[in-house]
């Protein structure tokens, strides 16, 4: 039993992208102000929200196969409240509910700031798309503390229509939020400690706003954030190839706090297939970019995305993917089976023997992991900086983010979360670096 008098308790599993992460603290923060604390013991919670993600195949039965996990737990307590949000809850909306009984609540990923009142009101649907901002009508977090890491979303949705993809249909068109909105919620962090911000969209390049002295870039927006006193390092995810515009590129030769990280999907390296997925880039335009971007920020890492088995895809176009990664070098890259998606355009499309495309992720991985480990090997010997966000698994010691993000361990007894401090990097272990502190 639950004991009733009590702050109530919020249990959010949260599944996808860093987006997905963000949307759930900003709902935690928006229950937060209707009483209800978070706990990561699903079992006493009062509410369980599973915050979804509809990017590759399978995400709707794993929400079932959960939502089929929870109906013991609701027939001993039938007061629990069972929330779906996010991209699965906005494409499949009302027919969750028809499936899943149990579910109380349906909330897309436009409507968050209603979800306080649908949970007053004992449930509902809701996956409208409104034209105010979301952001603005969820109530402003209560002046905590915050980790020294922190997201922050600048612009949501996307009009670049790949292919594959079900994020312009899920998240809807590509909207900015203002510079002024922006700047304020930033400056809130820094005054509650965070020193790190990554500025998240799901084309967050493609940003633009009006500031006082007129039209801004993303570039501009990451200039006037690294003004703020007291924010020491920016990072952005993710980006489109097409909206790496000048400004932004001068932002990395110019801003010492935007880090030398760049999450850059390119999906494919042959021309065939990039056309094919509607990219409206060329794997030589990529590399030309690339060439940019190393010219204005020499020490930058790359990430990337690649999607193998893509309807079309042979031999010779995968073969181009191998040879544009060998040419540009990659910190890291995520590499996925296609997957068709309902409703986008390649769903239909004759698909690769699923063999070859299973062949084929295993060689590029192969690939993807020999240059992860060559760039982490790299960092032997280097100066980086380090933001500590924790203690350490042995006495003295702390765990941060290089400026590569990568977790480094480091020996500092008098340390504290949120220090930010310089180090050589001595070891690197499989997922980790260690170092030593300077000065
Ligand atoms: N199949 C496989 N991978 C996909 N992605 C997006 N849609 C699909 C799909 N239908 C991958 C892309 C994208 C990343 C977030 O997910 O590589 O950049
Ligand atoms: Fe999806 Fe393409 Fe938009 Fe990225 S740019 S969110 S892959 S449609």
């Amino acid at each position: 039993m639950t004991d009733k008098t009590a702050a109530k308790k919020l249990f959010i599993k949260t599944y996808g992208c860093q987006m997905n992460v963000y949307d759930s603290q900003r709902m935690a923060e928006a229950m937060g102000a209707e009483g209800y604390v978070l706990t990561e013991d699903q079992s006493e919670a009062d509410m369980v929200l599973l915050n979804t993600c509809h990017i590759r195949e399978k995400a709707a039965e794993k929400l079932y196969s959960d939502l089929g996990r929870l109906k013991p737990l609701k027939a001993e307590r039938p007061d629990l409240k069972i929330g779906v949000a996010g991209c699965v809850a906005q494409a499949e909306g009302a027919e969750i509910q028809r499936r899943m009984p149990l579910v109380d609540l349906v909330v897309g990923p436009q409507a968050y700031h209603r979800l306080p009142a649908m949970v007053r009101n004992g449930g509902g649907v809701d996956t409208e798309f409104p034209v105010e901002d979301k952001f603005d009508h969820l109530p402003r977090p209560a002046a905590t503390r915050r980790a020294p890491a922190a997201f922050l979303t600048v612009q949501e949705g996307c009009d670049k229509f790949c292919a594959f993809c079900v994020v312009p249909y899920t998240r809807g068109a590509e909207v900015s939020r203002p510079v002024s909105r922006i700047m304020a919620e930033a400056r809130d962090l820094v005054a509650r400690g965070v020193r790190e911000i990554t500025l998240l969209g799901q084309n967050v390049n493609g940003w633009h706003g009006q500031g006082e002295d007129g039209e801004w870039g993303f570039g501009r927006l990451i200039r006037a954030l690294a003004g703020i006193h007291g924010l020491d390092r920016i990072r952005y995810t993710t980006s489109h190839p097409n909206d790496m515009a000048d400004d932004l590129i001068e932002a990395h030769r110019l801003e010492p706090k935007l880090m030398p990280y760049l999450h850059l999907p390119v999906q494919s390296g042959s021309d065939r297939i990039l056309r094919a997925m509607n990219r409206k880039h060329t794997a030589d335009e990529y590399l030309r970019l690339i060439d940019r971007i190393r010219a204005a920020r020499p020490d930058i890492m790359l990430t990337s995305d690649f999607i193998v088995g893509f309807p079309g895809e042979t031999d010779e176009d995968h073969a181009a993917t191998l040879r544009l990664v060998e040419e540009v070098g990659f910190g890291t890259a995520f590499s996925f089976k296609y997957s068709p998606r309902p409703g986008t355009p390649a769903y239909d499309r004759a698909e690769v023997d699923s063999d070859i495309a299973d062949a084929r992720l295993q060689e590029l991985q192969a690939l993807l992991s020999r240059q992860q480990k060559a760039a982490q090997e790299g960092m032997v010997g280097r100066e980086l900086g380090v933001l500590f966000e924790k203690p350490g698994r042995l006495p003295g010691q702390m765990v941060g983010k290089s400026d590569y993000l990568h977790a480094v361990f480091v020996d500092a007894p008098q340390a504290k979360p949120g220090d930010l401090v310089r180090v050589r990097i001595t070891h690197s272990a499989p997922n980790s670096l260690a170092g030593e502190l300077l000065g």
